[in-house]
């Protein structure tokens, strides 16, 4: 196995030290050690809110400069926070001293829980659920934070399906105060209380998702309003301006549905609502033609320049 510590600078838990020793303290209660397989946007981001709040974290993925980037992201995180008043150098130092990296999966294998935050593809997450599944201890939880996929179908390839739970965190990680878990169909009461435990560690508000649907709660609310916003605004009924401002200031979102799938990746909306629309053959699901196009001709959004805006 190869485990490279990266914690040269900043860092302390959000929690005190005698939280985090009360916490230790609770032994069986309150799992403590957490590995994250994915360094990308989310899993770097859910390393670094488990690190501050006492975790022991192992952030796997598959090359050194994926964990590079990974780290860096995290590291920049904190610096803004210091910076801002939010967090001391001492403790942001701490932090960043409980996270290892490593390319091996291995890496997990003494984990109370592990989160997967690799690409939003079936075959790929089930092959680490595949491996995971043979290399922890039998009462590990494994979670996905995938957006759209049902938990069900991830769980089906491992022997602990009851120990299978969707922990569905919101970008960026560290400012986003909502944690979606979502039950497979077998996910046991007690997966499902130890991952609340976890992510209300880190901060986090919980919602629950009784049943496996795709997209769950909130993937399906968002891609439900962006599909309607962007059929409105393809046949003309209204400018996107428009309708973003009519949910920011008659419903008061704080962003309109066009800017939010601006922001998110028009390919990622698209995406996620041609999931559900497959699963659920609701059809208002199913994305209007223009979002199709805009991924065809590279309009993504905010990250290529150019979406229902220019940027
Ligand atoms: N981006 C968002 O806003 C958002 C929000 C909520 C949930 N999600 C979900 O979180 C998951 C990750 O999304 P992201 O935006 O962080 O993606 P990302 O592309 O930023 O990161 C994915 C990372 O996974 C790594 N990876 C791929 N295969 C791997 C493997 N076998 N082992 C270890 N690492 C591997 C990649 O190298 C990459 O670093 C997806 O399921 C996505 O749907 C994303």
């Amino acid at each position: 196995m190869r485990v490279t510590n990266r914690p040269t600078r900043a860092a302390g838990p959000l929690l005190s030290a005698e939280e985090t020793e009360a916490n230790s303290a609770l032994g069986d209660v309150v799992a403590r050690k957490l590995a994250v397989i994915g360094a990308g946007l989310m899993g770097s981001g859910i390393a670094q809110v488990s690190a501050q709040a006492g975790w022991d974290v192992v952030l796997r993925d598959v090359t050194d400069a994926a964990l590079t980037r990974g780290t860096d992201g995290i590291k920049s995180s904190f610096d803004r926070f210091v910076a801002k008043g939010k967090l001391s150098t001492e403790d942001a130092e701490a932090a960043l001293g409980r996270i290892t990296t490593t390319t091996d999966l291995e890496g997990a294998a003494d984990a109370d829980i592990v989160v997967e935050a690799v690409f939003e593809q079936l075959d790929v997450k089930h092959e680490i659920f595949r491996t995971l599944d043979k290399l922890v201890r039998e009462d590990t939880v494994l979670a996905s934070n995938t957006s759209a996929i049902p938990i069900t179908k991830i769980a089906a390839v491992t022997e602990r399906p009851e120990r299978v739970v969707g922990a569905h965190f919101f970008s960026p990680v560290p400012m986003m105060q909502l944690c979606e878990l979502v039950r497979g169909y077998k996910t046991s009461d007690e997966t499902l209380a130890r991952t609340r435990e976890f992510a209300e560690s880190t901060g986090k508000t919980c919602i629950v998702v009784n049943r496996d649907v795709a997209g769950f709660v909130t993937t399906r609310l968002i891609s439900a309003l962006v599909v309607e916003a962007a059929k409105l605004y393809e046949s003309g009924v209204a400018t996107a301006e428009d309708i973003d401002l009519a949910c920011k200031l008659g419903f008061g979102h704080a962003m309109g549905p066009l800017t939010t799938a601006d922001l998110t990746g028009v390919d990622i909306l698209l995406h996620a609502t041609q999931n559900i629309y497959t699963e659920s053959q609701d059809e208002k699901f199913a994305p209007p033609e223009l979002m199709r196009r805009m991924v065809d001709a590279g309009d993504l959004g905010r990250k290529s320049g150019e979406g229902f805006y220019s940027y």
